[in-house]
This record gives structure tokens, sequence and C-alpha cells, in this order.
């Protein structure tokens, strides 16, 4: 019997270890809803490009540069991610992942994150700071999907064999993924803000 995994696609999740990460993410969950308020260049892009909800993606997307919290929260994801990338077996050449990008998201009812990948970045991820009951997680796809050629339904299968996986969001923790896979996230059930801090790591 001779049976592998060849080309696995790993997805990392842990809880933020900060000793007192209520505390950091009190103030998080603060900073992102002043951000909502003062970004009026933000509001008008997510007015266009994420109806119902709020992100900085396209106006304040360096928050670790901005904000003591944020950058607290980055040397946090800083750990993860080196890790990630260890068990990932990359090669950096002697250099370090660095985040380049930080942004913040807030979705009301009814927003969703079309499907999407991050180009041009290495390792990309997000940290849920609120997840009010009807949060969505995140939903990732087999990268292999547009290849499948007269492949049998695998109804019931393990989390690695499915085409479709959700992962829960819940605060207080992060997810990591290489930037190629795509994600998205579905409908927000809730009248009460699901908040998350997304970001982009890079080698170059
Ligand atoms: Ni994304």
């Amino acid at each position: 019997m001779g049976i592998q995994s060849l080309f696995p696609t790993l997805v990392y999740t842990d809880r933020l270890r900060a000793r007192d990460w209520r505390a950091l993410n009190g103030r998080l969950l603060r900073e992102c809803r002043q951000l909502k308020e003062d970004d009026a260049a933000g509001r008008r892009w997510s007015a266009r490009n994420y109806p119902g909800g709020y992100t900085s993606y396209g106006s304040a997307n360096r928050m670790h540069r901005n904000s003591p919290s944020f950058a607290a929260l980055a040397r946090e994801l800083d750990r993860h991610v080196a890790r990630f990338a260890r068990r990932l077996q990359f090669d950096l050449e002697g250099r370090a992942l660095a985040m380049t990008d930080c942004w913040v998201n807030l979705m009301g009812r009814g927003t969703v994150h079309g499907l999407h990948l991050h180009p041009l970045s290495t390792i990309s991820g997000t940290y849920y700071v609120a997840t009010p009951a009807g949060s969505p997680g995140l939903k990732l796809e087999d990268p292999r999907l547009e290849r499948f050629m007269a492949a049998p339904p695998r109804t019931g299968a393990d989390a690695g064999n499915r085409v479709w996986v959700t992962l829960p969001a819940r605060p207080g923790q992060l997810v990591l993924f290489e930037s190629w896979l795509r994600h998205e996230v579905p409908s927000h059930r809730a009248s009460t803000a699901r908040v998350s801090i997304s970001f982009n790591y890079s080698w170059f």
C-alpha cells in the first residue's frame, strides 16, 4: 500500500497568545469603530466596493504603522507567520516575512465579501475582533477546483477532501493561508457588526 498526500494546502489557525489579549482586543475594537467614523474616504470607497460594510482597504491599509494597538497585534502575528513559514518549508534566503498591509473590516447585516485572493503577497490572514452570533466564517476554496474532470461528489468527506471548507470566526483567533488561496466571507446575519483585521505579509 502506498498512498501519499502530495501538494497539500496548509491553513494555520491559532488563538492570540498575548497575555492580556482581551484588553488588546478591546482597544482594537474601539479603534476599528473610531476609524469608521473618522475615515470619510474609506466610507466612500466601501459604499462602492463593500455594500453594507466598511473597510479601510482602500484608504487606511497600513494600520500597523498608524496605531500602537495595531503594532502590538502585528508583533504577535509576526511570530505566528514565522512559525507557519517554517512549516511550509519556505527558503526565505535569510530574509523575514514582513507585514506590508493591515486593514479593518466591519461587516453590517447582509454584507458579503466575494471570492478573491491576495495578489503579490506571500501569506495573508485575518484576526477576528468581534464576531456576534450570526457571523459567517471564512470559506476556503480547493485551488484545484477548475481542474477537476468527471470528479464524483465527496458528500460527507473529511475536511481535507472537501472542495469548500468554512472556518468559524471567533474573537481572539487568527487564520493564516498562502495568499494564492481563494476565499470568501458569506453574508453576515447579525445587526451588530462583525469586525476583523486583515493583513498581508511579503518577503520582498
Ligand atoms: Ni481576503
